[in-house]
């Protein structure tokens, strides 16, 4: 999978633009605010229909209350395919190859994406909510049942936390406890499933994750299970606090050397290369599921890492199908590489 052309109008800083990308590596550079971000967000946003980092909508369009258009041209085994998005009066259409999309759900896998920026460490970093998102995001991409299921447990979840403070004011009612039963049996049957699915995509990461040579660093994951029998053992304290307890909403992942956080043992230059490295992994693990190479956004890779890191990391890059990445000073990037890629040149507008 390749994009061959981006064409952006009034969205975030940029007013109008259109880029050609090539094959293999493509880099942007550009001064800081210039805009290289944004770009790379346009394509995350045409590959997945959302931001990224919970940007909100309404703060895409350059000029308040106002509209965007995004359109990609993308290359799947010499087929072409053409996504358009506009965002128009807080609505957005969405259109494949020039007919729109119903849901959100046949756009997500078409054109499968990896995307690595300053923000990824925080999957180490952060709250376990992050970790939950980087999960429902990327699974989501190679396994459309994965989204329709989190849907569901989404929704189910909510009407259990209403029903859970009901029953605080109303203890016993009988049709509160009846549609608790009901929730608690849909959120168990789709609990187990979610959960399924995420201990097998996070073993797929963590033998990439061998591979590239982190053999001490261990990916734990920690699910909140979920089975009936614990659920009615914590029923009275569910209702005493009047939220769920238990499922895959309070999943989280350990990262860890031999049981200790590596948040505090590892220096942020290896944090952010490890991230880089489960973002890398994603991107084999796509290709194995989906039969096509992930187009691989990498944002301000050259202000992360050291000369060493970078070079190793730059032998895979050759490998891979193509590659869009952005630097703030074109000196920062290795000559080679320079070479060996198509550049862009933003201007800050
Ligand atoms: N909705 C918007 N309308 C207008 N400008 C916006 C909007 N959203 C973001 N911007 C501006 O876009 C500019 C470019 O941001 P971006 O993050 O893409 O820059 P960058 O080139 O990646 O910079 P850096 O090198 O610092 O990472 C910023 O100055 C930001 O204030
Ligand atoms: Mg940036």
């Amino acid at each position: 999978m390749i994009i061959k052309k981006l064409k952006i109008i009034t969205f975030r800083n940029i007013e109008e633009l259109e880029i050609n990308f090539i094959d293999k590596l493509n880099i942007i550079i550009g001064e800081n605010g210039s805009g290289k971000t944004n770009i790379l967000n346009s394509i995350y946003y045409l590959s997945t229909g959302s931001t990224i980092f919970s940007t909100k909508e309404s703060e895409l369009p350059k000029f308040p209350n106002s509209s965007f258009f995004l359109e990609g041209l993308f290359n799947k085994d010499s087929e072409n395919i053409k996504i358009e998005i506009i965002f128009k009066d807080k609505r957005k259409i969405i259109s494949i190859n020039g007919k729109p999309v119903s849901g959100l759900r046949e756009l997500i896998g078409v054109i499968p994406i990896v995307y690595f920026n300053y923000r990824t460490k925080d999957l180490i970093l952060r709250e376990p909510e992050i970790r939950r998102d980087f999960l429902d995001n990327y699974i989501s991409i190679m396994d459309k049942e994965y989204k329709k299921l989190i849907i569901e447990y989404q929704d189910l979840l909510t009407v259990k936390n209403s029903t859970l403070k009901k029953l605080k004011d109303e203890r016993g009612n009988f049709y509160y406890e009846t549609l608790l039963s009901t929730v608690n049996e849909g959120m168990y049957e789709k609990g187990i499933l979610i959960q399924e699915k995420r201990d097998s995509f996070i073993n797929k990461i963590k033998e990439m994750i061998v591979d590239f040579g982190f053999k001490d660093i261990r990916i734990d994951y920690e699910p909140k299970v979920i089975t009936l029998q614990e659920l009615n053992k914590i029923k009275s304290d569910e209702i005493e606090r009047g939220f769920s307890l238990l499922g895959p909403h309070l999943d989280d992942i350990f990262f860890n050397r031999r049981g200790v956080d590596i948040k505090f043992l590892l220096s942020l230059g290896e944090i952010e290369e490890l991230s880089l490295y489960i973002i890398l992994s994603l991107w084999f693990i796509f290709y194995e599921k989906l039969k096509t190479e992930p187009i691989f956004l990498l944002d301000d890779l050259f202000e992360t890492l050291d000369k060493n890191k970078i070079e190793n990391l730059i032998n895979l890059l050759y490998n891979l199908r193509q590659v869009i990445m952005t630097s703030f000073d074109e000196k920062v990037i290795p000559v080679e590489l320079i070479k060996n890629s198509s550049t862009f040149f933003l201007n800050k507008i």
